[in-house]
């Protein structure tokens, strides 16, 4: 074994005694046969003594007669299918230093959006395929024989044959293209250092855009022919994302061009490979007629995303996956700085507390993982590209960015751009430059947060003139933690001038309010508040005693607080909630203090706890449901009523943000009104589709309404949206009707829209848009629907994220735990390392909604609450 190639299986990591310095890389794909071919050859150094050498492989035939390393030809050559790795054994110990490895092989454009694949188009009325890769994050090794890990850096010197009339790109600028009648061979300059995931070839018709930084970089966006002009804000946002990247991290993009491409079938939203940026369609294309205010706030932070990772990610790339936060985390973050810089109206750093929410309503549950997470086998990466990772990663460095300080951080953050530049890091080293560069305990600081899953909620209890705190985890089914965390603490008192700032690093401390707000806390009257948290920069809940929350309900009304602490306040009180450690009752009350709020970014955390909350309601108080629903859409009509439907002259950003809200807000709550309204607007549409009537921030609302009145007797309007659905070429407008036509109440409906996802009607990368608009109602079928298509789901959605995202939005909208145990039984024999955690984490929110039921059926205020609150005016 010792000796046998055998040694070599079920390592997580490759062995480090060869590492590859220079690929020189053909490739040849068949866009008609759908295969391609290639040759490589590879620099490699050998550091220590060995008769082997061992890369990735996945998906490929390698040619065994043609491995040569320098003149030797292996005498063994093993590919070890589930570790994904090529072994060759040579007859001798390989000279240290370096040599040539060289190979021929082949493989096939696959359809599932990993490695090198296909993608469909039109062009002229006809179909076509072009060739496109995704390689994060271990997917090279479906292309060509590889070192696939990030911290195997090395230079890619690529060539493309391919068909003469297509375009093909790659991360580098073109040397030179022959083209040798049907086909041409395209030559790319020498890459710098780079991580093999970070490769990109797309070949096919596009046409393209240009434009350049103010230091003269060229970027492009590609689109379809003749799409264009859909391109033009994305471009824009992307330059001005490079100019400022360049100030922010103090270093010039490293690469001679950046182009960003629309591919029709892609598996994530976007790819930040290096030079050469993918998105999907409705990530990238944005078209003032046909856009919501919300879709183009979406491309704008993806491509800001995307180039962030330029820096970090591409540039500085984390040592291994397990730091895989550092590039998502980060890149998360600085994209809200770039978009509050260069879209300063659309509030964007109040908008971030929507990635803190789903960070911490993830890692609310026991089975989330912490930021730092170990990887054991090449299948377990896929899953930790989740909420962890990017919200809870970004909100952490927000949390540290506003306990250092702005300016410190951001000096702090260039070096270590500058010290790791073409090279990796990990957490620690990221720790290191900041303590260095600010002299602060960062490292004991950050490690409570990134190594500890989980994150504590403080208990707040005002005794005398003393603020008495106690921290534990938080967890949603009610139970609590061992772990302790160095907290960064802040409070104000009565006013945001009145503040303190600590770490709090004990299980309990006190502050002595009148250390820092003396008057306030002598004369407490009706307007004494306490807010812990300020503007929700730190990553945890608070629990306020009675009287602080009483003092928080009456700032909420009185408008004494920032919108960042309004959201705060409303969803911890929500959390509180479902964790049964606050009554529905006292929710409800809190929720009555925001129905004169008008701000989107309040009333879009107030809606969601609203939908939250109707559709526990429906589960645990049946009989209270209708009650509960006609308070929450009081809450929501003020607003609603002042934006109507029709986008006023000049109007905000936010306010086209939040008609499109609260419009589909009311659908989903029955709103009679709402709903008839849409109907009306939807059928003058139909005859009309340019009727200004529906522009894009409603339709949604529109189609939801339509869906209400479908049933399988009656069925004129789903058969009206799918006909749009098939006369348009915009993702954009195909994703909104594809995530209305489930929400039916009718139960065969949504079946039949389930069913259309298997069709080749629906692009495989839209099944999200479908499983994400399943109605209430339809959750039963649904859950029927995915196990008779078990099988066919695995094989056409093998990656980690796609398969996880079936079993998340069928499983977790249940509430027993019979359910949860019908389940866990069916997928008792076929759980998976790819979708384990997913299923896990479903089964959990299924119980704890069931715990939350049995708990509000034992409010004994509840419906007199709610009806005096339906009384009251408003
Ligand atoms: N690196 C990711 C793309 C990715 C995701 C690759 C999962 C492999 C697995 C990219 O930078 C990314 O994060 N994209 C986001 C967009 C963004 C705006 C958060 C996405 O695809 O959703
Ligand atoms: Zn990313």
């Amino acid at each position: 074994m010792a000796d046998s190639p055998e040694q070599f299986r079920g390592k997580s990591r490759l062995p480090r005694f060869a590492e590859p310095l220079r690929y020189d890389l053909l490739l040849r794909p068949d866009l008609a046969a759908c295969t391609f071919s290639g040759s490589a050859a590879v620099a490699v150094a050998v550091s220590a003594p060995t008769r082997f050498l061992v890369l990735n492989a996945a998906e490929l035939s390698v040619d065994g007669s043609s491995i040569r390393f320098q003149d030797l030809a292996p005498t063994e050559v093993v590919q070890f299918e589930e570790d994904e790795i090529l072994v060759m054994g040579f007859q001798q110990e390989l000279p240290v230093g370096e040599g040539v490895l060289t190979m021929n092989f082949t493989g096939t454009l696959n359809d599932q959006m990993r490695g090198f694949y296909r993608s469909k188009y039109e062009y002229k009325g006809e179909s076509k395929n072009m060739a496109v890769t995704q390689f994060e994050a271990a997917d090279a090794r479906r292309c060509f024989p590889c070192w696939d890990e990030p911290a195997f850096k090395a230079k890619f010197k690529l060539t493309l044959q391919v068909p003469s009339e297509l375009v093909a790109l790659s991360n580098m600028p073109v040397v030179k293209d022959t083209v040798h009648g049907p086909l041409k061979t395209v030559y790319y300059e020498e890459s710098p250092l780079m991580s093999t995931y970070l490769i990109a070839i797309v070949v096919g018709l596009f046409d393209y855009i240009e434009s350049s930084t103010l230091e003269g970089t060229k970027v492009r966006v590609y689109t379809q022919v003749g799409m264009t002009s859909q391109g033009k804000f994305a471009l824009d946002v992307g330059v001005k994302s490079l100019d400022l990247y360049k100030d922010y991290f103090a270093t010039p993009y490293p690469l001679p061009k950046l182009d960003m491409i629309a591919i029709p079938d892609f598996a994530a939203g976007a790819m930040e490979n290096y030079g050469l940026v993918t998105y999907r369609e409705s990530a990238l294309l944005y078209d003032e007629k046909l856009s919501s205010a919300s879709n183009k706030q979406q491309v704008a932070i993806t491509v800001a995303h995307e180039l962030a990772h330029q820096w970090f990610g591409n540039l500085v790339t984390m040592e291994w996956w397990t730091h895989l936060w550092l590039n998502e985390g980060f890149a998360s973050w600085v994209s809200y700085l770039a978009v509050e810089s260069i879209f300063p109206e659309w509030n964007n750093w109040t908008q971030f507390l929507d990635e803190t929410t789903s960070g911490l309503r993830l890692d609310a549950l026991a089975e989330s993982h912490p930021i730092e997470v170990k990887v054991n086998h090449v299948s377990e990466i896929g899953a930790i590209f989740d909420s962890i990772s990017y919200d809870k990663g970004a909100s952490v460095i927000r949390m540290l960015q506003s306990y250092l300080g702005a300016e410190r951080f951001q000096k702090a953050l260039a070096s270590y751009i500058k010290k790791y530049a073409y090279s990796n890091a990990k957490t620690e080293d990221l720790w290191a430059v900041l303590e260095e560069e600010t002299g602060e305990p960062v490292k004991d600081l950050m490690t409570t947060w990134t190594k500890q899953q989980g994150y504590p909620v403080i208990y707040a209890k005002l005794n005398g003139q003393d603020l008495e705190l106690e921290q534990a985890q938080f967890l949603s089914d009610g139970s609590s933690g061992p772990c302790m965390w160095i907290v960064p603490m802040t409070s104000c008192c009565g006013s945001y001038d009145v503040n303190k700032k600590f770490l709090l690093k004990d299980k309990t401390d006190k502050i002595h309010i009148k250390d820092f707000a003396a008057s306030q806390i002598a004369d407490r009257g009706q307007n004494f508040w306490i807010k812990l948290n300020i503007d929700q920069t730190g990553f945890y809940r608070v629990k306020y005693d009675d009287e602080l929350a009483a003092g928080l309900e009456n700032a909420v009304k009185t408008k004494k607080l920032s919108l960042m602490d309004m959201i705060g306040i409303v969803e911890d009180s929500y959390a509180l909630s479902v964790a049964c450690k606050q009554t529905l009752t006292s929710l409800l009350r809190l929720l009555n203090a925001y129905r004169h709020e008008s701000d989107y970014t309040v009333l879009s955390h107030v809606t969601s706890v609203c939908l939250g909350v109707d559709k526990i309601s429906a589960d645990a108080t049946p009989d209270l449901s209708r009650d509960i629903k006609q308070l929450l859409i009081k809450l929501l009509l003020l607003a609603a009523k002042r934006v109507g439907w029709d986008p006023k002259d000049g109007e905000s950003h936010l306010d086209a943000m939040l008609r499109s809200l609260l419009l589909i807000a009311l659908v989903k709550l029955g709103h009679d009104e709402t709903i008839n309204e849409g109907i009306r607007r939807f059928h003058i549409f139909l005859e009309d589709r340019k009727s200004s009537l529906l522009p894009p921030d409603n339709r949604k609302a529109a189609y939801l309404a339509v869906m209400r009145t479908v049933s399988t007797s009656s069925r004129a309007g789903y058969d009206a949206l799918l006909k749009i659905y098939r006369e348009t070429s915009e993702a954009q407008e195909k994703s909104r009707i594809l995530g209305s036509l489930p929400s039916c109440q009718d139960k065969d409906i949504v079946v039949e829209a389930l069913n259309l996802m298997l069709t080749d009607e629906v692009r495989n990368q839209d099944a999200h848009d479908v499983l994400r608009g399943v109605s209430l109602e339809g959750r039963e079928v649904a859950w029927a629907w995915l196990k008779e298509n078990w099988d066919h789901v695995l094989k056409t959605w093998p990656s980690s994220q796609l398969v996880s995202m079936f079993v998340n939005y069928i499983v977790s909208p249940f509430t027993s735990e019979e359910k949860a145990a019908e389940v866990s039984e069916f997928f008792a024999t076929r759980v998976k390392p790819s979708f384990e955690r997913a299923l896990k984490q479903s089964l959990e929110r299924v119980r704890i909604s069931a715990r939350w039921i049995k708990s509000i059926k034992r409010e004994p205020n509840l419906a007199r609450t709610v009806h005096q609150l339906l009384l009251q005016e408003v």
